[in-house]
């Protein structure tokens, strides 16, 4: 028997700050003389029950209060990455959100810092190619993510792109058009999230205003037709989270999860993971959940997988390699066209 190993696959929807498991939590509490409102790591975990993205926001950005120090974001990002190999990981691209910390007096240069020196290290000790990219917090006003594009400037040859994150209903995309303008002259590229929550207006905003090369989650596209029929013509990726949508009932139950309707109707979806350390699962935990969930079968996984390279912000001879190991690999995710 050759041994089970997982598709390979890029990760394109996680947040660095949403991997805190609870062990390193308290482990920075100590370390940094916080104290958490928890007694104890079980405690903790049992927080973990949500209404809605609301209700799992006010938990992740109070547990964040743990980190302070560079070495903190290094040890974060390098125990998310040796995980992600775990799971099949070659490419990550890693969402950070700088207001979180700044608000709390940690500078940008100590979060870019922290993390670069992880993902820096990361092709030689995992064998995994990164990106960071830099989100702006969507309940916070226009100017606070102008101010916040200004303070990361001199950091941005370290960032491939910028996002939108946080809670989105009240948010649309259309109030950050100033400074995605900004991020698209100095080169980057643009994603934001869109129709987790939000209606499929904020995914048309977020295309037509922000111009963005990828809508993260945008499940609820398939509420209109006209917007399904644009994202397949442009063949815009949807980074989708399954075990998300269902922590945060934006989906009542996996089986009712859209991603093979997505797929039937030619939108380029990938699986990830959001925030795993609060969802249940990392990205293959994502892959095995559909499978089971919703009857995939092995071709099914590896369009997942492929798409996941076809959506990455990759030059095409890396692109062209990861392709090639998906269509060489043997393994579980293979499921039963494999045999
Ligand atoms: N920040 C972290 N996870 C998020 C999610 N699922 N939606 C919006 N903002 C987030
Ligand atoms: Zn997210």
């Amino acid at each position: 028997m050759p041994p089970v190993t997982p598709l390979p696959k890029a990760e394109l929807h996680l947040h660095i700050e949403g991997t805190l498991e609870p062990e390193l939590a308290f482990e920075l509490a100590a370390r940094n003389g916080v104290r958490l409102p928890y007694a104890s790591q079980e405690e903790l975990r049992q927080a973990y029950s949500f209404a809605d993205l609301q209700s799992f926001l006010d938990l992740y950005y109070a547990l964040m209060a743990v980190l302070r120090t560079e070495d903190d974001f290094a040890e974060l990002a390098d125990a998310y990455l040796a995980r992600a190999k775990e799971q099949g990981v070659r490419h990550a691209e890693i969402f950070f959100d700088p207001q979180a910390h700044t608000s709390r007096g940690v500078s940008v240069g100590t979060v870019v810092g922290g993390l670069t020196r992880a993902l820096d290290a990361a092709e030689e000790k995992y064998g995994i190619t990164t990106r960071l990219i830099m989100c702006f917090l969507r309940d916070q006003s226009a100017e606070s993510a102008l101010a916040t594009f200004e303070a990361a400037r001199p950091y941005l040859d370290r960032i491939a792109a910028v996002g939108l994150d946080s809670a989105e209903v009240g948010h649309p995309p259309s109030k950050f058009a100033e400074v995605y303008a900004l991020a698209r002259e100095a080169g980057l590229k643009c994603v934001a999230h869109a129709g987790e929550e939000g209606p499929p207006a904020y995914v048309w905003e977020a295309l037509d205003v922000l111009k963005v090369d990828r809508i993260d989650h945008g499940v609820r596209c398939m509420e209109d037709e006209r917007l399904v029929a644009r994202l397949v013509a442009d063949q815009v990726p949807l980074t989708v989270c399954p075990l998300s949508n269902v922590r945060l009932r934006v989906i009542e139950d996996l089986a009712d999860h859209p991603l093979p309707a997505m797929l039937d109707a030619g939108l380029l979806v990938t699986v990830n993971s959001d925030d795993p350390a609060y969802f249940g699962g990392y990205v293959h935990d994502n892959f095995t959940a559909v499978r089971d969930a919703l009857d995939l079968d092995g071709e099914t996984l590896r369009t997942l997988a492929r798409n996941s390279f076809r959506a990455a912000f990759l030059d095409e001879a890396t692109r062209e390699k990861y392709l090639k190991e998906v269509d060489a690999h043997e393994g579980e995710d293979a499921g039963a066209s494999a045999s």
